[in-house]
């Protein structure tokens, strides 16, 4: 089943919220419910963030009761700032949403402009092409990237960045799955990923799913397995890259891969092209999402509060890994190693 998808004119989706402990697949009509339900995070993780959009601003042609084009297409672009503001850090989301309109506007260069309805068909259309192509895309990544990993190897993984994470097979993740596929003996240690519990609660349920051994580790834990020559690897994916290389991930990739680093151990993020954002130079320009700090303070332990009534939280949702800390960066186009500067245009542009 794929994470988000398209049925009986229909968004569905389904709730990460409440696995591993119960699936449940939710639908959706409006794309302002659509954008709630990213920054919800009943759908998260980049790409899959990106296609929900897509899918969103389908949903959108279809609320509005425009029948002339050019009221329709104020109403797309109305309805895809409401999308795009949903959540601030993962690149895919405004993608997602530009590419569409951008189609759009070529098609109708390309054919003249089209009527109110055939747009709405349009649009849909490309969203559903979007959602195919990250499929396809991360069965490429995962072969590029199954090739740095050797047979006997335990890999740390951060967050998720499974099916779960994208429209299909993931990428880090899909990495880990394809290496598996291929008959790889491989362990792997699944960071928890505080506050939201993404490793423990999405990765360790998709593992069991593909019959790949793990254990899951608290965050805090990592340095203590790397130092110890535990772990031969470390696989993470990225909400945003820099032209210089710089990703921002999952809050705590950065310390994992300073660990990673101070050990001889190499780190390596896997991205679709998509995420590579050219237009910011260095990963300081990267916007970090602060989500709400009952997210961090919310949870029990024996049943009782884990902090003071009165106590303050932070909750910076995720952070920057520069460059020097990074081995490659896997895309659909294949590895990129450092200078990236100069590397990662080439596979951006290859494509086009
Ligand atoms: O806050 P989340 O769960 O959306 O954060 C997700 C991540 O940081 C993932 O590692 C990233 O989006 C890549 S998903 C293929």
């Amino acid at each position: 089943m794929r994470t988000v998808f398209w049925e009986n004119n229909e968004l569905k989706m389904i709730d990460q919220r409440i696995l591993p402990a119960r699936f449940e697949v939710v639908s959706y009509r409006g794309h302002k419910e659509v954008a709630r339900a990213i920054t919800d995070m009943v759908v998260r993780g980049a790409p899959a963030i990106g296609a929900a959009a897509a899918f969103g601003l389908a949903l959108a042609g279809y609320e509005s009761a425009a029948t002339s084009r050019d009221d329709l297409v104020a109403d797309l672009q109305a309805s895809a700032a409401i999308l795009k503001a949903a959540r601030p850090t993962a690149v895919n989301l405004a993608w997602a949403v530009d590419r569409i309109l951008l189609s759009l506007s070529h098609w109708e260069r390309g054919r003249g402009e089209g009527g109110a309805d055939s747009i709405r068909q349009f649009v849909l259309d490309e969203a559903q092409k979007l959602a195919d192509e990250d499929v396809e895309i991360n069965k490429r990544m995962a072969e590029h990237g199954a090739a740095l990993i050797n047979d006997g190897d335990t890999i740390i993984h951060h967050c998720n960045t499974g099916a779960l994470a994208t429209v299909d097979w993931g990428t880090a993740l899909g990495v880990i799955r394809t290496a598996h596929e291929q008959g790889k003996k491989i362990h792997v240690l699944v960071d928890e990923t505080r506050p939201r519990l993404q490793g423990a609660r999405l990765t360790a349920w998709e593992l069991e799913q593909y019959g790949i051994p793990y254990e899951i580790i608290s965050d805090n834990m990592s340095g203590y397995f790397l130092k110890a020559g535990k772990a031969q690897k470390v696989f993470f994916g990225a909400d945003r890259v820099a032209a210089n290389g710089d990703v921002a991930n999952k809050i705590g990739s950065y310390m994992l891969a300073l660990a990673a680093h101070d050990n001889n151990v190499p780190v390596y993020s896997v991205v679709p092209t998509s995420t590579i954002d050219l237009s910011l130079a260095h990963g300081g320009l990267i916007p970090i999402e602060e989500r709400d700090p009952d997210e961090v303070l919310g949870i029990q332990f024996h049943g009782e509060p884990i902090a003071p009534k009165n106590a303050k939280a932070r909750n910076p949702a995720f952070d920057v890994t520069p460059n020097r800390l990074l081995s490659g960066i896997v895309t659909e186009n294949g590895v990129v190693y450092p200078p990236f500067e100069i590397n990662l245009a080439k596979v951006v542009n290859q494509d086009s």
